[in-house]
């Protein structure tokens, strides 16, 4: 009998479960990263393909991360191998929770950088660097910060401490407080935002480029971008989801949790690209500005706001806060591991943990300007490592979590743990689960090989 707790812990209440899961789930994804990608693959076809990978492929993958970490109560690799045991199946499927490990890693040392430029953003507006800045003005103070190694070594460095510290002292003592009053107010700001940019911005032209889609600007390529950013959004194919659901009560229903956070998560992202594209296309900027889309167009809003240096500084903050909650959640599958299976203290896991994704985000951080010269596919490393992670690792975990699921688990062991009426929804889930998700992940693939 698998145990009915976790070593590690568990969240009080299922809402606790659903805002921490939240908190994983919308951060720089939703906010810095969705709207640059949307930006560059030509916005409303790929958003369309982005929804049809959250509802069909990412939705039924949550459910069945959750229902395997609750299952395991252990850090997915330990789930893995344990659930994999329990259905007389080969230890290898352990496998599933190194990739995610190793994932978790490459994540942590990009995201550390790009979180780093949000608090250095805080910095800016607080000291009223936004105030009479136009389109040049801004992209020049942008790439100022892109172009000075010191600055973003100290930032990524912050960043990167602060999450090791909450992740040291145990996810519900502190975080649990925290989410549940972050979350709220940054969904407040992105209302102010949305507002502004209805006002002041080309509101429709902004919304005509969210959602008109134009089919023919639809390549492979943003297929498969498409498909990683609902992975990486939803913070799935990794393990984090998966640990998140390890410490959640045996009773809460998966599949309303699971829709919950998955509704929050969207929400977010279509906000944020609400507040954006009417302030860019207001601005006779391009949409496609890649990494540094909202970097440059936000402080334009605030710049003209009233108020702005307020709500620039509290955006920034928050965004801080959004990153904060899904940083903690990337690294804390392999914290759990080092604590299960190599005897360490939470502290020393979590601080070896952080210490080698911030070695690796040194080379991340160089790329943006000593190293910007040395490529692989036309990437730096900063790029390559997001990249690789959201469009091959991410979806490659996803794909064998919805296989062992849909086809090695026993369906009674499925149904045991899921508790959900055998009715028409289960079976959706389950056709979902078993056909639908491992096909198209398959099929994307492919299609994206063949252009290579
Ligand atoms: N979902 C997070 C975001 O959107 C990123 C993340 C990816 C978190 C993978 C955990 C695991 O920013």
């Amino acid at each position: 009998m698998p145990a009915t707790t976790s070593v590690h812990g568990q969240w009080t209440t299922r809402l606790a479960f659903i805002l921490a899961a939240t908190g994983s789930a919308v951060g720089l994804g939703n906010i810095w990263r969705f709207p640059y990608i949307a930006g560059d693959n030509g916005g409303g076809a790929f958003v369309l393909v982005y929804l049809g990978c959250i509802l069909l492929i990412g939705l039924p993958v949550m459910m069945a991360e959750i229902l395997l970490g609750r299952r395991g109560r252990q850090s997915p690799i330990n789930t893995m191998v344990t659930l994999a045991r329990e259905e007389g199946l080969s230890r290898g499927w352990g496998m599933v929770g190194w990739i995610g490990v190793l994932a978790g890693f490459l994540i942590l040392s990009f995201y550390s950088v790009v979180a780093g430029w949000s608090l250095s953003y805080v910095f800016k507006s607080g000291s009223g660097g936004f105030m009479g800045l136009d389109a040049d003005g801004s992209e020049a103070m942008f790439d100022g910060l892109l172009s000075n190694p010191e600055a973003l070594l100290a930032w990524h460095t912050i960043f990167m401490v602060m999450t090791a510290m909450v992740v040291a002292r145990g996810v519900q003592s502190g975080l649990e407080k925290a989410v549940t009053i972050l979350m709220p107010l940054l969904f407040v700001m992105l209302v102010v935002m949305v507002g502004y940019a209805m006002v002041e911005g080309r509101f429709i032209a902004g919304l005509e480029f969210l959602l008109y889609p134009d089919f023919s600007a639809l390549t492979a390529n943003a297929v498969l971008l498409a498909m990683g950013q609902a992975f990486f959004t939803l913070s799935l194919g990794m393990g984090a989801i998966m640990i998140y659901g390890s410490y959640l009560q045996s009773e809460a229903s998966i599949a309303r949790t699971s829709a919950a956070v998955v509704g929050a998560d969207t929400l977010v992202a279509i906000m944020a690209g609400l507040a954006i594209f009417p302030i860019v296309l207001g601005a006779g900027l391009s949409p496609e500005q890649g990494p540094g889309l909202i970097f440059v167009t936000l402080p334009l809003s605030f710049a003209e706001m009233p108020g702005g240096l307020y709500f620039g500084t509290m955006f920034f903050v928050l965004l801080v806060f959004a990153a904060w909650t899904s940083s903690i959640s990337i690294i804390e599958p392999a914290v759990a591991y080092l604590v299960e299976n190599v005897g360490m203290t939470r502290v020393a896991a979590s601080a070896s943990i952080a210490i080698a994704a911030w070695l690796l985000g040194i080379g991340a951080l160089l790329s943006l300007n000593v190293w910007s010269d040395y490529t692989l596919f036309n990437m730096g490393i900063l790029d390559l490592l997001d990249y690789v992670t959201a469009n091959i690792l991410l979806p490659l975990g996803g794909f064998l979590i919805a296989v062992f699921v849909g086809w090695r688990m026993t369906e009674r062991s499925v149904q045991s743990e899921l508790r959900m009426k055998l009715g028409g929804l289960y079976q959706i889930w389950y056709f979902l689960v078993r056909f639908v998700a491992p096909i198209a992940i398959l099929f994307v693939f492919l299609r994206a090989v063949e252009l290579i």
